[in-house]
Order: C-alpha cells, then structure tokens, then sequence
C-alpha cells in the first residue's frame, strides 16, 4: 500500500495531464459527424496502453467503432481479470448550460469538469494508469486483458459479435468494470447489479399535413394531444406500469433483501434539494433506493411535434413524437417488454390517429455475485484503501455488455466504480473528482493483489 501510495503521489500530474488529453478527444459516438475524432481517441487509448506495457495490442476494427484490445500475460496458470470500459461519450449538448467547454478539461474545486470525465474516460483510464504502477513496480499479479471499446453510449451493437467470435482471445477468470457509481468517499459502495433497458420511439400520425390550428383545430385530433394522453396513461394513480404483463417476470425481494438495501445511507431532503424539487414521484409502496435499483421503470426520454422555434405559429401538427425508455431488472426480458409496448401502444391507441412503434436498443438486467473471490477481493481493497468496508447497492443505470460477458463467454463482472451519482453523466457539467480518480488508480492494483491472493 505504501508503495503504491508514494508511486500515485509521485505521477498524480501526469495522470491527470494524460486523462485531460483523452479528455479533449470529442468522442460521441452517436453524432457521425465526430467520426474522425472517435477513431482518434481509439489510436490514443491504444498508444497509452502500450506506453502502460500492454502486450499485443491492436486496434480492432468493427463494423462501427474500432475495439481497443491489449494484455500482459505474467503466467498462463495465473488469473486474469478482464478488464472492461468505454473510450466514447454522450453528445455535451445543451452545450450552453456547460459553465466551462465540455471537451476542454478544467478543474473547479477539486473536479474535473468535462464530457465523459466520469463516465467512462476517468473511469477506465484509471486501470490504464494501475496497470502502468503494477508493470512499473514489478507487482502485476495476476494476468491482465483490456477491451475498452468505443459504442457503449449507443448500444455496444458491435461489441456483443467482437465477444462472440473472440471467445479464445477474451478468456478470463472475471471481468472488472469501473462505469458505475459509488455512495461517497466517505462511504463506499459496491453496485451489485445493472438494470436492463427496452428503448422505444413512437410515432404517432393525425391528419395527411400540418394543419392551420384555427381553420382545423376542434374538428380533428391533434397528434400531440393524443400522444399525451397515451403517455399519461402509461401510468396508474399508484404510478405503477400500466402495461398488461410489464411486472409478470419482475423478480421480487425477500423483506430481508429490502432492510439490508435499505441500510445505505439516503438522506431524502438532501436528494430533494440537490434537484430542485419539493417533492419526490415514484412507484408507490416503495423507497427511493428501492424505486432506482430494484424496480422497474418507464420514463420519456423526450418527446416532439409540432412548431418548437421561436415565437408562435399557429399549427395543428400532422405527427408527434417521443422517445421511451424502460428500465428492467432481473428476470425481465428486454425483448419481450418492447414487445409488450408495442402491443399495449397500438392497443389504446384511438382511430383518429396511427402509431408506429420501433424499437431502439436494448439489454438485459445483471445481478453480479457477492459470494465469489472477485467480490471478496472488491471488498478488500476497498477497505483496505478507504478504511471502510463498501456497502453494496443496486445500480439503476445498464451497461448491456456485462450479461453478455455472462451468456457467451460465461464470465462473471465485479462493478467496482468510483463515480459519484451527482457527476453529472449524460448532463451538462459533467464531473469527476479528482480524489475518486486518483483513489480508484490507489485501489485497483490491491484488488488484482487480493484477486490473485484469493484465487489459489
Ligand atoms: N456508465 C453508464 C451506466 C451506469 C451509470 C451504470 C451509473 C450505473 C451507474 C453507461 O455509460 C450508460 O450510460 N449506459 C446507458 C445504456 C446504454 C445502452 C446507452 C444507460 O444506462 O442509459
Ligand atoms: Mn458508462
Ligand atoms: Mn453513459
């Protein structure tokens, strides 16, 4: 630990320097017009992994963008932790709520403000830098792969064939991920699941063109009206999902499962506060933690139609959107919940109108294992690094990939994130605190240590 400590010390400004060049890459992967800057970002990371001492490592290109593969093989009888995370990002915009430019890093009050700062440049390059420590102080001990890729912000298409026909080149004992959050420095966390996701944009279509809202409002329905209608009725007075069968397949708690969860620390005036809201909504019968981890959800993401520019133009739209998305958790099926949508949605939708549902993408909820030596090793060094031993919690974001890692190549995932839920991801101002950084480079190489310890 000492060690480790005095090497972090020592490079702390390199590590920051080079995260804050990764940083500056504007790597969204959504927006084609970033094409060459997200292929970019995939040299960068590979160029980085080979200065760390990676062995083999290439730039595997994808029917979308390239996979960035690298290892260090000690001994082939030894374990090896797979290393997964994600060199691209969310879209900055609203860009003019951003206090300082997304994609020029800059530090206010000990946090780093730039897009993907958290997630997941922050994150995954932390492993890149422990990585660097181990090679450096001669303490690898255990085997190493890393696969950072670069469509997880939309969908990881390509990863899921990558794995598939890699299955040899990707074997491992675990796979470790930092992309998720932690409660705080001060209390240590370990997300022991991911929800799955159904996303779903709907199209609903009134008459054959816009309409003069004077000379035809009143006598045809209105696209946007009736849109509200079928959204707010997606929801019951106990805002539980109104969707015949969406709970059918909803794994549900022992009491005992929910005291334990509800055990971390949830302060419900400070979370109020930090929103700006005076109350909080959700599923009734359950409790803030329970509402984001354990249960299910359906929100809109985003929804459209109609004359949205400056001023007023009078008009009856002809169409009207919204973008959906529905968080599952264990043993929903994504596939079977979008086709319960789809079903439910031309169902209630009245005659004066047509829906067209399409489905986006989706992925399936994980429970990762709190029995195993990766957990156990997780625990350790946590502990050991932050004094504390971490409280596990359910994770209401998805990373799709990691039932995957299950299914085909029947690995097992340790979430060991050191995000903060308040980073901001996806938002303007985005974060990442300095000192999470640079505690998740002090904490991984212990958690190879204890990995490797716990092994044999
Ligand atoms: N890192 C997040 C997921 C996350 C965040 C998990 C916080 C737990 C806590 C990941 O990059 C992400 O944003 N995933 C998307 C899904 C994807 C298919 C676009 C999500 O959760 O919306
Ligand atoms: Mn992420
Ligand atoms: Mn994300």
């Amino acid at each position: 630990m000492q060690e480790i400590k005095k090497y972090v010390d020592e490079n702390q400004q390199r590590f920051l320097d080079e995260l804050f060049d990764l940083l500056r890459f504007p790597s969204i992967s959504a927006d084609p017009a970033y094409k060459g800057d997200v292929l970019k970002t995939a040299d960068f990371v590979a160029e980085k992994l080979r200065e760390a001492g990676a062995d083999n490592v290439e730039v595997c290109s994808t029917a979308g963008y390239p996979i960035v593969y690298g290892e260090k093989i000690i001994d082939p009888s030894k374990p090896t932790v797979l290393v997964y995370g994600h060199y691209d990002v969310q879209p900055a915009d609203p860009l003019e709520l951003w206090h300082t430019s997304p994609f020029e890093p800059t530090i206010r009050d000990g946090k780093i403000f730039a897009r993907g700062a958290c997630d997941d440049k922050g994150q995954f390059y932390m492993h890149v830098k422990a990585f660097e420590l181990m090679q450096k102080t001669d303490s690898l001990p255990c085997n190493i792969k890393f696969m950072i890729e670069g469509e997880e912000e939309v969908g990881s298409g390509n990863l899921g064939i990558f794995v598939k026909d890699n299955k040899e080149r990707l074997k491992a004992d675990i796979v470790l991920i930092s992309d998720t959050s932690m409660i705080s420095l001060d209390t240590p966390s370990l997300e022991t699941g991911l929800r799955g996701l159904s996303y779903v944009e709907v199209e609903v279509t009134g008459p054959n063109r816009d309409l003069h809202s004077g000379v035809y409002g009143g006598a045809v329905a209105n696209p946007a009206t009736i849109l509200s209608k079928l959204i707010a009725s997606l929801h019951d007075e106990n805002n539980h999902i109104a969707i015949p069968g969406f709970y059918d397949d909803v794994q549900s708690l022992t009491e005992t499962e929910r005291e334990q969860l509800n055990k971390a620390p949830y302060d419900e005036e400070e979370y109020k506060k930090d929103l700006g809201v005076e109350e909080l909504w959700g599923e009734q019968g359950y409790t803030t933690i329970e509402r984001t981890g354990i249960r299910p959800t359906l929100e809109v993401n985003g929804i459209w139609g109609g004359y949205i520019g400056e001023g007023a133009k009078t008009v009856l739209p002809s169409k009207a959107y919204a973008k959906i998305s529905m968080r599952l958790v264990p043993n929903q099926q994504s596939g079977k919940i979008t086709e319960l949508f789809k079903e439910h949605f031309e169902r209630i939708a009245p005659k004066n109108v047509k829906v067209k549902v399409t489905e986006h993408h989706g992925g399936e909820p994980v429970v990762t294992p709190t029995d195993g030596v990766a957990f156990r090793a997780a625990e350790k060094a946590i502990e050991e690094s932050f004094g504390k031993k971490p409280i596990p919690t359910r994770g209401g974001g998805s990373i799709p990939i990691v039932a995957l890692f299950e299914e085909v190549l029947g690995i097992k995932t340790v979430l060991m994130g050191f995000g903060l839920d308040s980073d901001n991801l996806h938002s303007p101002n985005e974060k990442y605190d300095i000192a999470n950084y640079l505690k998740g480079i002090e904490t991984i190489p212990l958690f190879h240590k204890y990995f490797a310890e716990l092994s044999v």
